[in-house]
Order: structure tokens, then C-alpha cells, then sequence
């Protein structure tokens, strides 16, 4: 085997993005212990940057995974098996989630609507009335298969007048769009580093409220996994430091350095980079009379979704983007697959000068 040599890529998809080079610098970092008192100060300040992130007084850590692991544990610590779970599904990443519950034994209520809008939240508080003994609700913040942002402020203030506990996805929507987790009254979130927080992939930073680590610490049955046992994560991350597993520690020291990073742009500074690069992009893309599906109020700035024109060969676009213009952008996925391009601006990526060559390319070959 030659040293690995990698060719840097403009990624323009749905994520992974590309990572920030001090992000990138920070992991060469010597390896400290995960239990070396050294790195319990570098966990202590993640753990602070990801409260200040996610706006929580309660917990928060980062599960060594990708942002699946945050989904799969939260499916697996917050609901026993045969108990009633509402997924509200409107995309690709939400019917992950029926699939993962489904796996687990949960009893699944699904509210499925049309991909490419916002759920209506009315649709929650009837499902919710009719199953007054659901213990879970989840959704999705941010759902990158259809480019929509969901209202989840509303979403909380429902489910937060019934027993259930509340999950939320925000893979995409993390330092790119605003999340109030105590103020929505969410139990349990998870996301992902390797988008909007230009680091690269391999952790779910999460938080929990001290209600959803109760409840784990409480329930009649373990959870089934014990790597993914949420109050497990928590423990070891909380000021006790009690040990469970190795951590990433170098994917840690690159969380820290893109919390560090966050902190100098400023958390407003950045969702606002992603809204005036989306909305230059979205303006441009007009300019070449394509078509954006998704209304303006539904809108997501992290990722757009652009109508395949039928003339345009899907496989064959995106691979001369790569090979002529070393430039990645996403296909459809599901409902989606071979109508449309995701085209993502996130962290790293979130560039104008990104904007300025992708509408070049696609002025010249559309
Ligand atoms: C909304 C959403 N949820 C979940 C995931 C899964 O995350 P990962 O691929 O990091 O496991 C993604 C991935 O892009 C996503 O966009």
C-alpha cells in the first residue's frame, strides 16, 4: 500500500461536507486516555459548547457514531418494546426511523404526509388524542431527503401536554438553523458533526433532558443495547466520568476545535452565512429558469432542492460535475429519487464562492 493521498473535493451534497483544515489539524493532536484526567477537561468543554449549542440546561454529549447512532439510540432508550411510538414521516430520514422502531419491537404510529411539505401539526394533537398512552413522539428538525424545515417549536408544545417523551432528528439543521431545546420542551436530540459543524463524520452530538435520562435510569427493562444505553453516555460525560466505552478521542478533539470555531464566527453568524449563501443560490438557480419544488416557507438554507430537467441524465450529470468540475452534489432519495438534485451549503461548504461556481456549472451544462 502507497501513503494515502486524497484529492480535496467541493462537496455540495447532502452531507458529509467538507471539514474545516483547523478541525482537520486538531485530530493530529497527541492520543490522550479516555479516562486521563487531561481529557476529561477537553470532554468538560464539548460537553459546555454542545449545552450552549443545543440551548439546554440539562445534558449533552457526543455518541461515537454516526448521526444514526443518536437515532437508533434514542428508538432504544426511550420506549420498550410493544409501547406505542408516533414517527411523524415526511422524508427518507423519518421512514429510517419506522425501520429502526420496527426492529425494536415498538408499536409504531405512523403520520405519514406528503414528501416536500411541512407536516401539519394538527395532524399530532389528533393522533395524540386518539393515543393518549403514547410513551415516544418523534420527528424530524431538518429533513435533507426533501429540503423542508419542520416547525418543531409546534410540534413540543403538543406533545409537551401529554406524558410522551419527544425526540428530534437534527442531523442537518444543527448550527445551521436555530434550536431552542429547552424551550420546545424536546426530551432527546441527535445530530451530526459532519455537516453544518464542519467537522468530519463520525459523531452524534446529542442532548437529553434530565426527564428522557430518568426515565432510561427508570424503566422496567434495560434498554437492549449497552453501547448505546443513553444514561450509560451520559454518565461517563458528566462530571463523575464513570467509564463505558473508548471514545473517538481524536473525533472528540475535532468537535472541540469546531466548537471553538462556532464560538468566534458566532452561532447567529453562522445560521445567517447558511440563510444569504441558500438565498443566493436559490436566486440564482432561478435566474437559469430551474424549478425549486419546495415553497419558500418551507424552505430549508442548508440544502436545496432543484427539479431535474427531463433533457438531464441523472447518473451522467452528477458524474461530470465530479469528474470535469470535481464538484459533488446530491441525487434523490425515495419519493425524490431521479427528480431532483440536492444541491447542500453546510459548514465548510457554505461558501459563496461555492454558490458562484455551481451556478456556473450548471448555467454551462443544463
Ligand atoms: C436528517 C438526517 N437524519 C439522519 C441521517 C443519518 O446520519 P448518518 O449518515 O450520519 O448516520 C442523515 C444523514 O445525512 C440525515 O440527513
Amino acid at each position: 500500500m502507497k501513503p494515502l493521498k486524497v484529492n480535496k473535493r467541493i462537496i455540495l451534497g447532502p452531507g458529509p461536507s467538507s471539514a474545516n483544515p483547523d478541525v482537520l489539524n486538531s485530530m493530529s493532536n497527541p492520543i490522550l486516555g479516555y479516562l486521563d484526567p487531561d481529557f476529561f477537561k477537553i470532554l468538560d468543554d464539548v460537553r459546555t459548547g454542545l449545552k450552549d449549542l443545543y440551548r439546554t440546561k440539562d445534558h449533552a454529549f457526543a455518541l461515537s457514531g454516526s448521526g444514526s447512532s443518536g437515532m437508533e439510540a434514542g428508538l432504544t432508550c426511550l420506549a420498550e418494546r410493544g409501547d406505542k411510538v408516533i414517527i411523524c414521516a415526511y422524508g427518507y430520514f423519518c421512514e429510517r426511523q419506522i425501520l429502526m422502531a420496527e426492529r425494536l419491537g415498538l408499536e409504531i404510529i405512523p403520520i405519514r404526509t406528503e414528501w416536500g411539505k411541512q407536516m401539519d401539526p394538527s395532524l399530532l394533537e389528533d393522533t395524540l388524542k386518539e393515543n393518549p398512552d403514547t410513551k415516544l413522539v418523534v420527528a424530524t428538525h431538518a429533513e435533507t431527503s426533501t429540503g423542508v424545515l419542520q416547525n418543531i417549536e409546534e410540534l413540543g408544545n403538543i406533545v409537551s401536554k401529554t406524558n410522551a417523551l419527544f425526540m428530534i432528528d437534527c442531523v442537518t439543521s444543527i448550527a445551521g438553523t436555530e434550536i431552542l431545546f429547552d424551550d420546545w420542551n424536546i426530551d432527546f436530540s441527535y445530530a451530526g458533526s459532519q455537516k453544518c459543524l464542519a467537522s468530519p463524520p463520525g459523531l452524534s452530538p446529542c442532548a437529553m433532558s434530565e426527564k428522557a435520562y430518568q426515565y432510561i435510569k427508570n424503566r422496567k427493562t434495560k434498554p437492549s443495547s449497552w453501547y448505546l444505553d443513553l444514561s450509560l453516555v451520559n454518565d461517563y460525560w458528566d462530571k463523575d466520568h464513570i467509564p463505558q466505552y473508548t471514545v473517538a478521542v481524536s473525533s472528540i478533539y475535532a468537535l472541540y476545535e469546531s466548537l471553538r470555531l462556532l464560538e468566534e464566527e458566532g452561532l447567529e453568524n453562522r445560521w445567517n452565512r447558511h440563510k444569504v449563501n441558500a438565498e443566493k443560490l436559490r436566486k440564482g438557480l432561478t435566474a437559469i429558469e430551474l424549478n425549486l419544488p419546495i415553497s419558500p416557507n418551507d424552505r430549508l438554507d442548508q440544502l436545496t432542492v432543484v427539479t431535474k430537467p427531463d433533457h438531464i441524465d441523472d447518473v451522467e450529470f452528477r458524474n461530470k460535475l465530479i469528474y470535469d468540475y470535481n464538484i459533488e452534489i446530491g441525487r434523490g432519495l425515495g419519493d425524490f429519487a431521479g427528480k431532483v438534485f440536492r444541491i447542500g451549503l453546510m459548514g465548510e461548504s457554505c461558501k459563496s464562492e461555492y454558490v458562484d461556481q455551481i451556478l456556473e456549472v450548471f448555467q454551462k451544462e443544463i
